[in-house]
């Protein structure tokens, strides 16, 4: 198999390009069991995952399990390029179709045909590239720039996003017509914090790779650094833990990693935070939640945080509505109504029963 990564993708200098796979969480197995699936089929398949989750990985198992597994796989990475670039790799260029273009070459379309064209992060592809991305898909044929002769291709297309590409097609910046192209099939794969029990199985396969690569002996985990593993959240998810375990190899003492070893940090939030200065004011801290939320985009964002500054207030308050709608500031039928609507509050089973018109006319009787 001709293995090409257009550009090479810098995580792979020093990661290792993964023969084993680990799939051992049910959500592993169930997402392992739908790729099997639909792997040998020609359709074109939409990964959806944080940064770090294993699209790539995913990706080139796609294709090693179809018909298409003795054809090149060619990656790309649609964010790390201008427009204009991006254009001229995906399709290709003649000689003298611009400037700088001293030669003739074949686009990654063509570099892919009789195999695999991955695109990752799609949802960065400049809207106009997207136009001709989907006439390319549709027509089975490419036309370099500044050439005239289209050129059949037989490329099977699978791309992959981190972020939800319904909301971009929402705020215009993805075509609607494209994602139903390429989302023939949808594979999404969890973050690996809601798959803790591939945690520990991907972390002793690390070690078993990265020890072999730097020549150690068998290396254990303490059960004091295994807790540590499975406890934290990984925010960068499956690159993040070989990262760490590289990492504790490297420092630890002979034959076992210890808790100590690991070197675990909040990189995303910290990166994150330093723009916005000092570090742990109030607002800080908040705008860290925000913002690590606003990454994991849950959907009902606006609900789930009202709801959570309710429920807390309320049991700050011990469970006393007038103390909470002034906590809040809120006026306390309004705090009362939306205490109900999430379930908080119980409604006094008797009056709730009685139907509002009828409960009008009792209470105007009784004035
Ligand atoms: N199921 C898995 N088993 C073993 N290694 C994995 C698995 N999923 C991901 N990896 C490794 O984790 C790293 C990140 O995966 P990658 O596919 O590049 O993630 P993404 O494209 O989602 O950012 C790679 O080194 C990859 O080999
Ligand atoms: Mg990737």
């Amino acid at each position: 198999m001709q293995l090409l990564t257009l550009p090479p993708s810098p995580s792979l200098a020093t990661s290792i390009r993964a023969t084993a796979q680990v799939f051992e969480d049910p959500r592993s197995q169930a997402l392992l069991a739908h790729l099997q699936q639909v792997a040998p089929s020609e359709a074109s398949v939409l990964i959806i995952g944080e940064t770090g989750t294993g699209k790539e990985l995913v990706a080139r198992h796609i294709h090693d399990l179809s018909g298409r597994r003795n054809g090149p796989f060619v990656a790309v990475n649609c964010g790390a390029f201008s427009e204009s670039l991006v254009e001229a790799e995906l399709f290709g260029h003649e000689k003298g179709a611009f400037t700088g273009a001293l030669a003739a070459k074949a686009g990654w379309f063509e570099e892919a045909n009789g195999g695999t064209l991955f695109l990752d992060e799609i949802g960065d592809l400049p809207l106009p590239i997207q136009v001709k991305l989907l006439r390319v898909l549709q027509e089975r044929e490419v036309v370099r720039l500044g050439s005239r002769k289209s050129l059949p291709i037989n490329v099977r297309v699978l791309a992959a996003t981190n972020v939800q590409l319904e909301k971009a097609i929402n705020a215009g910046h993805f075509r609607e017509d494209l994602y139903y192209r390429l989302n023939v099939v949808s594979l999404r794969l969890h973050p690996l914090r809601d798959r803790p029990g591939d945690i520990l199985p991907l972390a002793r396969h690390f070690i078993r790779s990265y020890s072999e690569r730097l020549g150690y002996g068998a290396v254990e985990l303490s059960a004091g650094a295994q807790a540590k593993l499975v406890d934290y959240a990984w925010p960068g998810n499956i690159r993040e833990l070989e990262n760490v375990i590289h990492h504790s190899l490297l420092t630890c003492a002979a034959g076992v990693i210890h808790a100590q070893d690991l070197r675990l940090s909040n990189l995303r939030l910290e990166r994150q935070h330093t723009p916005a200065g000092t570090g742990n004011t109030v607002e800080d801290l908040l705008q860290q939640a925000f913002s690590r939320l606003y990454e994991e985009q849950p959907g009902d964002l606006y609900e789930k945080v009202e709801q959570a500054l309710l429920r807390s207030a309320y049991q700050f308050c011990h469970y006393n509505q007038v103390h909470t709608a002034q906590l809040l500031g809120l006026s306390r039928n309004v705090t009362r109504t939306r205490l109900i609507a999430i379930g908080e509050l119980v409604v006094n089973k008797r009056r709730a029963e009685v139907p509002p018109a009828l409960d009008s006319r009792v209470v105007r009787l009784s004035i």
